[in-house]
């Protein structure tokens, strides 16, 4: 496959935002995106707390429901976790893991990321993982090193093209207003992909690889028409429906 004939996707991170009442910019989305289809995936992962609501509002409409974070274990005693069975019981179909937040605010490691992305297949959700670089590790010129780390050991030995996503974040990016040049994120997509083959040999070309760090309306166009871009995950700018509306307009 090539870009053309794999589906992009969109995907909104809301992280800790987000209300009851929030809701109200769901369905502005879901309106739009019935009125005038798009050929691309768009999913929206709410806080735990909305996704059973937001995944009953949008059955049957071209928005799916993704949750942030999963345990790796099915059940247990682990208070306050949820599972990846629990988020697919609420009626979510995606999972976010091993984003940045989480490896630095949780201490989360490749290896825990790695099960997080077995606990996702296992329920039936589609992982979108996350890796990316720090500034540190971009100034030393590590970004190579640490994302070919980063696929060896958080994702599985093999895996089918549909079972995960890949979002490249750079973490310097993320939520800071500042991107890589368009050059640097088609080079390092073309990278990950590369990397991609040892676990899936020449289906790696199937595997969707999204950016993620400050996608706005503004940028967006210029960073989806990359060749290994397959989409975006979006932070801040999925908050409002009509910020995300011009990102997907983008594409
Ligand atoms: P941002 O966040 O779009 O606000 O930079 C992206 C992310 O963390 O997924």
């Amino acid at each position: 496959m090539t870009k053309t004939t794999r589906r992009a996707m969109i995907a909104g991170n809301w992280k800790m935002n987000g209300f009851k009442a929030s809701e109200a910019e769901l369905v502005t989305l879901v309106t739009s995106l019935s009125a005038q289809p798009t050929a691309a995936e768009i999913v929206v992962c709410p806080p735990a707390t909305l996704i059973a609501g937001f995944a009953a509002r949008t059955a049957g409409t071209p928005v799916a429901i993704g949750g942030q974070n999963c345990h790796a274990a099915a059940a247990g005693a682990h208070t306050g976790d949820l599972s990846a069975e629990m988020l697919k019981d609420a009626g979510a179909q995606y999972v976010i893991v091993g984003h940045s937040e989480r490896r630095q605010d949780h201490d989360e490691t490749d290896e825990m990321v790695l099960r997080k992305v077995e606990a996702a297949k296992r329920a039936g959700l589609v992982a979108i993982v996350c890796i990316g670089e720090t500034l540190m590790e971009r100034e030393q010129g590590h970004t190579l090193s640490t994302l070919g780390r980063q696929v060896a050991e958080s994702f599985p030995d093999t895996f089918l093209p549909g079972e995960l996503v890949v979002a490249y974040e750079p973490v310097w990016a993320i939520g800071t207003g500042k991107t890589p040049t368009s050059s640097e994120i088609e080079a390092t997509h073309a990278y990950i992909r590369d990397k991609l083959r040892t676990h899936c040999g020449a289906m790696a070309d199937d595997v969707r690889i999204l950016y993620g760090g400050s996608v706005k309306p503004g940028n967006a166009k210029e960073i989806l028409a990359l060749p290994d871009v397959d989409g975006a995950l979006v932070g801040g700018a999925s908050l409002k429906a009509a910020d995300f509306l011009g990102i997907i307009r983008a594409l």
